[in-house]
């Protein structure tokens, strides 16, 4: 190896994110872009273009950033999936391009895995369940027989697309969810007696799944029907940071284990993590919050989980090396501590 340093591509979605760990696994800040698109939703081949027209400048900065040169890179990881398909080849051609130039050996990792790799290095838990919530997934996750299973997941929508969806049709701009956060704020800090009584929600908790389309449906009815909007945002929040969290208890109760470790872009909100705190504390576990650089989409955590996965003796060919959109969290072997 020329260099001591692992360098992570993060592009699943619509965030371009290059990151370091040295040669410890220690993580430095990611630099990021994220298309933001003005109408509309994510369209994956726009977010690809804006990716490939980003990368060469963020990689550029990333480098400036740690003082370092292009052969102080020793192995180049990447997400190889889940996500949209033009996204990850984006990340994946830069990935073989850089460690081809600098032969170096390239690993694609699991972006879902590197979301619980990055909380447990940053939180210093053991054996957490994770409470993972973004945009395009909702899962509860658990380490058994060395795998990370799901154990329960949505059946419809990520919670972050419902909160974005709701945000785009009520006049807000991708990403919603940080808004709706501000206005449901807002409200309860004006109304600190607010009850939900005509604020009522549908249950999102389908046994140990989730799904969230019917309360986003119910939630816009709640505004069609002249609620006012931060109450609404308040109810929504309340209602599906509150199945999460429920699905997560009974992991917890499940499985025996005494820690959650939220990770995600919806991990960012406050009242999410306030409600997994005062649950972990009511049964005695903990909670951990990785901070927010590290729970939205990060190329860091690539290069942590890549870092773990070379040190166990794994890395990925060039034939081996082409995308998957449709990875699952349960598909990839896990042989580290
Ligand atoms: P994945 O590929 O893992 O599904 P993603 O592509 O959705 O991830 P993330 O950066 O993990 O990307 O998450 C983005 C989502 O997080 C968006 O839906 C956004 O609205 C939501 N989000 C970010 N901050 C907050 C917040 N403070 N409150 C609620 N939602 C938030
Ligand atoms: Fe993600």
């Amino acid at each position: 190896m020329t260099g001591r340093w692992v360098l992570g591509i993060e592009s699943t979605a619509h965030t371009l994110s290059f990151g370091l760990v040295d040669q410890n696994g220690k993580p430095k800040p990611s630099v990021s872009k994220i298309i933001r698109p003005t109408t509309g939703g994510i369209h994956p081949r726009e977010a690809a273009d804006h990716h490939v027209e980003q990368s060469s400048e963020i990689f550029s900065r990333i480098l400036h950033e740690n003082n370092l040169v292009p052969n102080d890179i020793g192995i180049v990881a990447y997400s190889q999936g889940p996500g949209m398909g033009a996204c990850l080849r984006t990340g994946a051609a830069a990935g073989r391009a850089i460690s081809s130039h600098l032969n170096v050996p390239l690993i694609g990792v699991n972006h879902c895995v590197a979301h619980i790799e990055i909380g447990r290095e940053q939180c210093g838990c053991d054996d957490p369940i994770l409470l993972y919530v973004s945009g395009g997934n909702t899962q509860v996750i658990a380490r058994l027989d060395g795998r990370y299973r799901v154990l329960g997941e949505t059946l419809d929508i990520g919670i972050g697309n419902m909160l974005d969806k709701f945000a785009r049709k009520h006049g807000i701009p991708f990403p919603g969810g940080p808004v709706i956060e501000k206005k449901a704020l807002e409200w309860i800090t004006e109304n600190p007696d607010s009850t939900l009584e005509g604020l009522e929600l549908p249950y999102a908790v389908h046994g140990m799944d989730l799904a969230f389309s019917g309360i986003m449906s119910a939630a816009n009815k709640l505004v069609s029907d002249g609620k006012p909007f931060e109450a609404v945002c308040w109810s929504l929040q309340e209602h599906a940071f509150a199945a999460c969290v429920e699905v997560a208890e009974r992991a917890l109760a499940h499985t025996g284990k005494t820690e959650i470790v939220l990770g995600g872009g919806v991990a960012c909100n406050e009242r999410m993590r306030n409600m997994s705190s005062i649950m972990c504390q009511e049964r005695g576990a903990t909670s951990y919050c990785p901070p927010k650089m590290y729970c939205i989409d990060n190329g860091t955590m690539i290069a942590r989980l890549g870092w773990l996965e070379t040190n166990h003796g794994r890395v990925t060919k060039l034939t081996q090396s082409a995308i998957d959109q449709e990875l699952r969290t349960d598909q990839t072997p896990i042989s580290w501590a």
